[in-house]
């Protein structure tokens, strides 16, 4: 993916979440992650990105074709070419696993009901969840709800696929879970931006970091060099000391 963004700046009333933004990523990765402390502008820089939020300012270009926050319909175009998951599973909670994926395949993307059930069985199958496929929501554990998430995501054939913490909900075990399938789904071909507190994972399936404190970029890198930067005393140095620590 090509990440090319300029001078992005977002207020929430008198809250800075951005403050200048920019990100030149023009190499071959598949993998981008988000990291740094709570409140640093991840999920806002995630949501810009995605065209689920505006930017006061800014530019944003991605695999070379700017983002059109202007009109309303080549929002909406962005949005489904992409596919978004976030920390809180969002199934619908009166619907099965199955239909919760075929919903939007139907609604959204306009595949009429045999081929999206066929589309919808495939991914289940795809991630083992064909034996619950009829369940509901509740019915499921954490880690199973948010694989039925991600299904639902790339059910589509997303371009980028978007994770907003997608663990950050689950326990150990099921963590696990997901980060294999989200590792999976990297070495599948997909393409994929997210927002991790999940370290260990971030520098195994990043292939770049972006490293945002007080709604600023202050590193990037491959996480391999900024993992092992030298550096002492600067914000990533600390923040890396800080959640590495137990
Ligand atoms: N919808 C909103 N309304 C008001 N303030 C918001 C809103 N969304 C985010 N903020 C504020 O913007 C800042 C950046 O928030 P953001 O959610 O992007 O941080 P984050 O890095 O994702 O944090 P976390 O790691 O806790 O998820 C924070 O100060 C937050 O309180
Ligand atoms: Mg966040």
């Amino acid at each position: 993916m090509r990440v090319k963004i300029s001078d992005v700046f977002k207020m929430y009333g008198i809250t800075r979440a951005l403050n200048g933004v920019d990100i030149d990523l023009d190499k071959d990765i598949s993998a981008l992650s988000l990291i740094g402390p709570s409140g640093g502008g991840k999920s806002t820089l995630l949501r810009i990105l995605g065209g689920l939020e505006i930017p006061d300012h800014g530019v944003v270009c991605i695999n070379n074709k700017e983002v059109n926050y202007k009109s309303e319909e080549s929002l909406l175009d962005h949005r489904r070419r992409n596919g978004y998951l976030f920390q809180s599973f969002n199934l619908f909670p009166h619907k099965t696993a199955l239909e919760n994926v075929t919903l939007p395949l139907e609604l959204v993307h306009g595949l009429s009901s045999s081929v999206a059930i066929e589309t919808a069985n495939h991914c289940l199958d795809r991630f083992e969840l064909i034996e619950h496929a009829h369940k509901l929501p509740f019915e499921l554990s954490g880690g199973q709800q948010q694989r039925v998430a991600i299904a639902r995501a790339i059910a589509p054939g997303p371009s980028l696929l978007f994770l907003d913490e997608p663990t950050s909900a689950l326990d150990p075990e099921m963590t696990g879970e997901v980060l294999d399938l989200i590792a999976e789904l990297k070495e599948g071909g997909q393409d994929i931006i997210l927002t991790t507190h999940e370290m260990g994972f971030a520098r195994e399936i990043a292939d770049e970091l972006i490293f945002l404190d007080e709604g600023k970029i202050l590193e990037t890198g491959e996480p391999k060099l900024l993992f092992s930067k030298g550096e002492k005393n600067s914000r990533l140095e600390k923040f890396l000391s800080r959640v590495m620590r137990y």
